[in-house]
């Protein structure tokens, strides 16, 4: 990795109008995570030293996710929006600190990589004074087009600027620039607004570096990893290059996905090698599955923890703070919410265990429901190990059940339940013999008097 200093500026202050939309654009999310914490979590694992973003005077969430996810980055407000380089000129008083590289990222492009921004620095590194990512692309519409002259980059031509002829170049602006340090402020300063847009274009730095003699290199990324977010759709083509991704980096790391593109991941699952996940399964924020365990079809998880060689589902539901423990069973449309399974606990079938712990090895039948909110608080439940409790029992929290412990089906328990006892909670059943009969000849009987 390379010695010299860098400074990062990440640019999110801009409306994005054209997502019509109240949420700031950087805080729309791609795999559950707004787009500009993307970009902190690239330049994080880059290794990057100073971060600075700049947000629009009405972001207060956007500050709060600054100060999560990269805690030692400083915010700066862009007051008036007049564009990108006006944008980068906000954080001017870290651009006047001393540093070898200037980064500029915009919260837009949220699928850079690390190895991306470390080939934008080995540019400087390498002795260029100016370093402008670009990809090729089908289809150019929006991007600001990179003109290349015998091999040097002379200009960068936004869409609204462009002629015919410019608008016809495929290879595009991706928008992430690296400025040596001792040049930046000067060129960001000599940028004016006269153009299309009358904004402060950060990609006039390219012309007027060349003007002064600077050099100027562009270098070239994928255009998955480059492409831009300004529109809904382009949010939605963001979000299936990043689908893909996380589903290739699972298999790559020695998981099965039976039809990888029927899986939806999080910006953080976690999954090991040997998971197999079945078709049309969605992981939410914070999943974790461990080794052997298998995520069977139509299953739902969120903030869930599955031990090595459980079973989940097919058509379960995890919730977060459910804990399943190592081979659990989790069937068929159950619900389960801050729940822990000790090892070898079951509920395959129907069922909703909240705010609760199941002890290892018990057996939760058919239909059981943890009666865990009474309309005001919610309350524990709290099942021992080796414990069996009958189909369509209710469980009324607050409750305990100890260890080997026995409910008979159809119970509602409303009291603690002592080790190894059984417990009813129901009707004792009444037969009385041939009245069925007796019953019928009288209804028989009323219904011929009637017609
Ligand atoms: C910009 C580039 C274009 C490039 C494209 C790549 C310029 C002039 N154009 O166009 O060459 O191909 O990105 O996606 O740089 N922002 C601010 N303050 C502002 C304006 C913008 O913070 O005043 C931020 C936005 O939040 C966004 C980023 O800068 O994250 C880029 O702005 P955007 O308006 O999306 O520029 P594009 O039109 O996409
Ligand atoms: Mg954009």
């Amino acid at each position: 990795m390379t010695t010299r200093s860098c400074l990062s500026i990440v640019l999110a202050a801009g409306l994005g109008t054209r997502m019509k939309s109240d949420l700031p654009k950087v805080m729309h999310e791609i795999g559950g995570l707004p787009l500009v914490g993307h970009v902190l979590k690239a330049l994080g694992r880059a290794g990057s030293d100073r971060i600075s973003v700049v947000t629009g005077p009405d972001m207060p969430e956007l500050a709060t996710l600054v100060r999560d996810l990269a805690p030692h980055a400083r915010c700066c407000v862009q007051t008036d929006r007049l564009g990108t380089a006006h944008a980068v000129l906000a954080a001017k008083p870290a651009l006047e600190l001393e540093s070898d590289d200037v980064l500029v990222l915009f919260g837009d492009t949220p699928l850079v990589t690390p190895e991306t921004i470390a080939k934008v620095r080995q540019g400087l590194e390498r002795g260029a004074d100016l370093v402008v990512l670009g990809f090729q692309t089908r289809n150019p519409f929006g991007y600001g087009r990179l003109l290349v002259e015998n091999g040097r980059l002379v200009a960068i031509r936004e869409e609204k600027d462009a002629s015919e002829a410019e608008r016809k170049v495929t290879y595009c602006n991706s928008g992430i620039m690296g400025i040596t340090g001792k040049h930046a402020l000067s060129l960001l300063e000599a940028i004016g607004n006269d153009n299309a847009k009358k904004e402060y274009y950060l990609t006039d730095a390219v012309e007027i570096a060349n003007e002064r003699g600077l050099t100027v290199v562009a270098v070239t990324g994928s255009e998955t990893e480059t492409q831009g977010i300004n529109t809904r759709a382009q949010l939605a083509a963001c979000e299936a290059a990043f689908q893909n991704r996380m589903r290739h980096a699972a298999m790559d790391e020695g998981c099965s996905l039976l039809a990888p593109q029927t899986v939806f991941f999080s910006h953080d699952t976690k999954l090991d090698a040997d998971v197999i996940v079945e078709q049309n399964v969605v992981f939410g924020p914070g999943v974790k599955v461990s080794s052997g365990a298998r995520i069977r079809a139509f299953s739902h998880l969120e903030g869930a923890t599955v031990g090595t060689g459980s079973v989940v589902g097919p058509y379960a539901r995890l919730r977060p703070g459910a804990v399943l423990g190592s081979d659990t069973r989790v069937g068929n449309f159950v619900e389960v919410k801050n729940a822990t399974f000790g090892p070898g606990a079951k509920v395959n079938h129907l069922s909703y265990i909240g705010d609760a712990s199941v002890g290892s090895k018990s057996n939760i039948g058919a239909g059981t429901i943890t009666c865990n909110y009474d309309g005001y608080l919610k309350h524990r439940t709290e099942i021992g190990a080796n414990s069996f409790v009958g189909s369509n029992s209710t469980l009324v929290a607050p409750v305990k059940l100890g260890n080997g412990v026995f409910v008979s089906a159809g119970s509602v328990i409303t009291d603690n339940v002592s080790k190894d006892s059984l417990a009813f909670g129901r009707a004792r059943q009444v037969v009385k013999e041939g009245k069925a009969k007796v019953l019928r000849e009288r209804l028989q009987a009323e219904k011929d008097a009637k017609y």
